[in-house]
């Protein structure tokens, strides 16, 4: 990456993370500490912003797919994939959700950071806004990925899926219920101002 404007520090892992990306927060942090994952897993990270998520994945996971909207996080996330020495377990895509996958890809594990806050017309007309606008309620982007990602779980596999108690917490466990998963809050972190930060685990049935 040419200029980057900050590193960020994630226990031995770096990021460099440039004014097009979304800067690793505290929702990021939470997210990376609680990824369960087990070794040799296959890794879909959705939204991957500096790759965060996806390269702390890739340290114990068979294979990552880092994948984002936005042009920028992916260059980012390829540079941070080098510089964590992963590069060689990851692969990277620039795309709208699931839009440009194949029917067949499936995965153990797909996480994804989502923009998940209520947001206001027009917020979403930069590449910052639209990591964090979800529309008037919050759920835009949230519900779509809800009912798109039971076609790309293997047999057993699990969604971890970030949002704030703003947007619903528990309209997005009935919507994962409805669709044959178990879900559940596994973390939590209080926010200024009411809002909580919330990590939500889907099973799908094995
Ligand atoms: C809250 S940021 C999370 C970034 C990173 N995963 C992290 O935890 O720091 C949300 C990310 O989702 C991406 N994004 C937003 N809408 C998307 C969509 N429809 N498809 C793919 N990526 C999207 C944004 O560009 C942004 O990088």
């Amino acid at each position: 990456m040419p200029y980057p404007t900050k590193r960020i520090h994630f226990g031995s892992l770096v990021f460099d993370v440039n004014d097009d990306v979304y800067e690793p927060a505290e929702d990021s942090f939470l997210f990376a500490e609680n990824l369960g994952l087990n070794v040799g897993e296959s890794v879909l990270d959705l939204g991957t912003g500096s790759g965060i998520l996806a390269v702390t994945a890739a340290q114990k996971a068979a294979h990552v797919l880092a994948v984002d909207l936005n042009p920028y996080a992916i260059r980012c996330a390829k540079e941070n994939a080098k510089l964590n020495h992963v590069w060689g377990k990851m692969d990277f895509l620039q795309a709208d959700l699931f839009s440009a996958f194949h029917s067949g890809m499936r995965f153990d594990l797909v996480l994804f950071n989502a923009p998940y806050l209520p947001s206001e017309a027009g917020e979403e007309a930069t590449w910052i806004g639209r990591s964090w606008a979800g529309g008037a309620n919050g759920r835009l982007v949230v519900d779509r990925f809800i009912s798109e990602v039971p076609a790309y779980l293997k047999s057993g596999g699990r969604v971890l899926l970030m949002q704030s108690t703003l947007t619903g917490v528990e309209e997005t466990v009935s919507a994962f219920a409805k669709r044959g998963f178990k879900a559940a809050v596994t973390a939590t972190q209080q926010l200024p101002f009411f809002e909580t930060l919330t990590l939500i685990e889907a099973k799908a049935e094995a």
